[in-house]
């Protein structure tokens, strides 16, 4: 498994020279964090939600998952239907491509944290509505300050569009460092798009270079 599975063959050799790059330190050391606040703490607060509506249709609240003391985060848009089943992020069959593409990058789910904008499915995997990320949101920031990663990547339009609170649309985003709460941040193509636009994953591999490379720069 590896780059040459995520990609078209002819960046796949992009991945057998690149691939080693900082990947062992990404979540291996005590974290930075002083957050005044675990996440732990974080997700009592959260408790059995009911801040918005779609605590009714839900069966788990999906808060995060990975390494509390990550230097990279992961950001997506809401859980679907796997991931409304079991409360974890991304396990259904973009969670399985945004595996295939943390291994290419060296990584795994043990040394990043991965959470979404909203915590709740939205009915029909719908982008949640403004007042549901408004209800949800102060929580991601929360675990945000708490994780104080070095680096975010937010996956997909809804995810980098909140957070950076700029419509531009993904595929003038993706690709160009902006910045949330000081933590610089890297927008990409969401994997379920990739799913159905193969073709992007090219570009993807072009942005997690640049994610992988400021990790070296930060981490050195
Ligand atoms: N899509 C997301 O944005 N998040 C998940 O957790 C799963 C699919």
């Amino acid at each position: 498994m590896g780059m040459e599975e995520i990609l078209p063959p002819a960046t796949a050799s992009f991945q057998k020279e690149e691939a080693p790059i900082a990947a062992p330190q990404v979540g291996s050391f005590p974290s930075a964090a002083t957050g005044a606040e675990t996440l732990d703490e974080i997700r009592a607060d959260l408790g059995e939600c009911r801040r918005c509506p779609l605590a009714e249709k839900r069966q788990k609240i999906v808060f995060g998952a990975g390494n509390p003391h990550a230097r990279l985060v992961f950001v997506g848009e809401a859980p679907g239907r796997e991931e409304d089943l079991q409360g974890f992020p991304f396990v259904g069959e973009a969670g399985q491509l945004l595996d295939r593409i943390l291994f290419a990058m060296g990584l795994s789910r043990e040394e990043v944290y991965i959470c979404n904008v909203g915590k709740c499915r939205p009915p029909g995997n719908r982008d949640p509505l403004p007042e549901e990320v408004a209800a949800c949101e102060p929580f991601l920031k929360r675990q945000l300050a708490a994780i104080r990663p070095l680096l975010l990547v937010a996956l997909g339009r809804c995810s980098a569009q909140t957070l950076l609170r700029d419509r531009t649309p993904i595929g003038r985003l993706r690709g160009h460092w902006r910045e949330y709460e000081g933590i610089p941040l890297m927008p990409t193509y969401h994997p379920a798009y990739l799913l159905r636009n193969p073709n992007g994953k090219r570009e993807v591999w072009e942005d997690m270079k640049k994610v992988m490379a400021r990790l070296r720069e930060e981490i050195r």
